[in-house]
């Protein structure tokens, strides 16, 4: 057995999978065979869940009857609610929040505790409900915590617009509404990103979806992955408040040691595909609101980075321009990824579970050996 370590998993194959696949060298994203470019533009998000979930696209009667049965989903329970109530109060950290609260969700789940992985039909109802209803979570949470009442969802709402209607108490308008939709898009699903693989790490134990998607939230919240969305504005806001030059700025924080936020991927060599479309929804936001500083400060930092570190943006340099300009609160951007790619995760636990085995990796030891036991008073 090789003692070789692959630091980070970089370029370790440890499955197969029909979700999703990139090319980093060409800078290519798909979704079980179709571009992202294509579904962005045409599929909603509702489309996209049905494409990941059973394997193909639906046709108007299956798209209906499923996003159907995902309003159906979207309350949650008064105890789930009164908890998401101590935790805004509590001031916890939106992803906490709803760590804690999708792992209640099983509690309230009609169907059974126990995980049969070859159930596959009730293994599909839990992710689909979990992915209801995490948007009515975000937005109560949000609510609470501004000292508002939640707003119930909407079952006439496609999932992306009850979202918005529900954080801030109206309906959208279609821009906003189709803007987010197509973020929801972008994120839901790629390859076996660090959160994802840590869904399947857990479900590949047999523990159940709501585990396996708790574990991949945990995963999801940290700056090198989901976190970095609301890292990149925080980074913008700084800029702007303290009226710098972005270029300067970001400098100044290489020259710290500091990584800019939303640079940078570990599978593509070039651009992000989603970051090219993230992109120019920022820029029209800006253009339609009569300001264009986020996306032109955004652009700056781009051409430095790629001239002189030779790193491109990823999919959350411009969602973070581009939520802002939505007014959507810079600390809900990760739940908002969270909630986007519980798609993938879903449709890789169940990939997980239809093929399983223990994953359950080896390090090399490097720590002493042979010590002489000295009993505790001893010592
Ligand atoms: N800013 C500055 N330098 C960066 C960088 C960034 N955003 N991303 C990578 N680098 C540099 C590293 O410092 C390292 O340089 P070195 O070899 O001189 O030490 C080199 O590029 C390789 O970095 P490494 O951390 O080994 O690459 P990785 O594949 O493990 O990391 C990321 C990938 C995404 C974690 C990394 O690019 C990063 O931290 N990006 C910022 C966080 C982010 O946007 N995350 C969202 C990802 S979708």
């Amino acid at each position: 057995m090789s003692d070789e370590v692959k630091k980070g998993l970089e370029g370790v194959v440890v499955a197969e999978s029909a979700l999703s696949h990139i090319d980093g060298d060409a800078g290519k994203l798909i979704y079980r065979g179709y571009a992202i470019e294509d579904l962005a533009r045409e599929a909603s998000y509702e489309e996209v869940l049905y494409l990941l979930w059973h394997g193909s696209l639906p046709n108007r009667d299956e798209l209906d009857s499923f996003s159907e049965s995902m309003a159906d989903e979207r309350s949650v329970d008064e105890d789930v609610l009164s908890t998401v109530r101590r935790l805004a109060e509590a001031d916890a950290d939106p992803m906490a929040a709803l760590q804690t609260t999708v792992s209640m969700l099983s509690a309230y789940d009609p169907d059974d505790s126990e995980t049969d992985p070859e159930d596959y039909e009730a293994n599909l109802r839990k992710g689909r409900r979990i992915t209801a209803k995490i948007p009515t979570i975000i937005a109560a949470f949000d609510r609470f915590r501004n000292g508002d009442e939640p707003v119930e969802p909407r079952e006439d709402l496609g999932h992306a617009e009850n979202f918005l209607y529900m954080l801030n108490g109206e309906e959208p308008d279609e821009v906003l509404a189709e803007t987010f939709d197509m973020a929801l898009v972008l994120h839901a699903d790629h390859g076996l990103n660090a959160s994802t693989f840590s869904s399947m790490v857990t479900s590949s134990t047999l523990s159940g979806v709501h585990s396996a998607i708790t574990s991949a939230i945990g995963t999801l919240a940290g700056p090198l992955h989901g976190g970095a969305n609301q890292n990149v504005m925080k980074m913008l806001k700084e800029v702007d408040d303290a009226d710098q030059d972005p270029v300067e700025w970001v400098k100044n924080a290489l020259d710290r040691g500091d990584r800019v936020m939303g640079m940078g991927h570990r599978v593509y060599n070039v651009k992000d595909p989603r970051a090219k479309i993230l992109g120019e929804k920022s820029e029209e936001l800006g253009e339609a609101a009569g300001d264009t500083k986020w996306y032109e400060m955004s652009v700056a930092i781009e051409e430095y980075m790629q001239e002189e570190k030779g790193l491109a943006p990823n999919v959350d340099f411009y969602s973070a321009s581009t939520y802002y300009q939505m007014g959507i609160p810079i600390d809900v951007y990760t739940p908002i990824f969270a909630m986007s790619r519980v798609g993938g995760w879903v449709g890789h636990v169940l990939e997980q579970y239809d093929d399983n085995r223990l994953i359950r990796p080896r390090a090399k030891y490097v720590g002493p050996e042979n010590q002489e036991f000295v009993p505790l008073d001893e010592r």
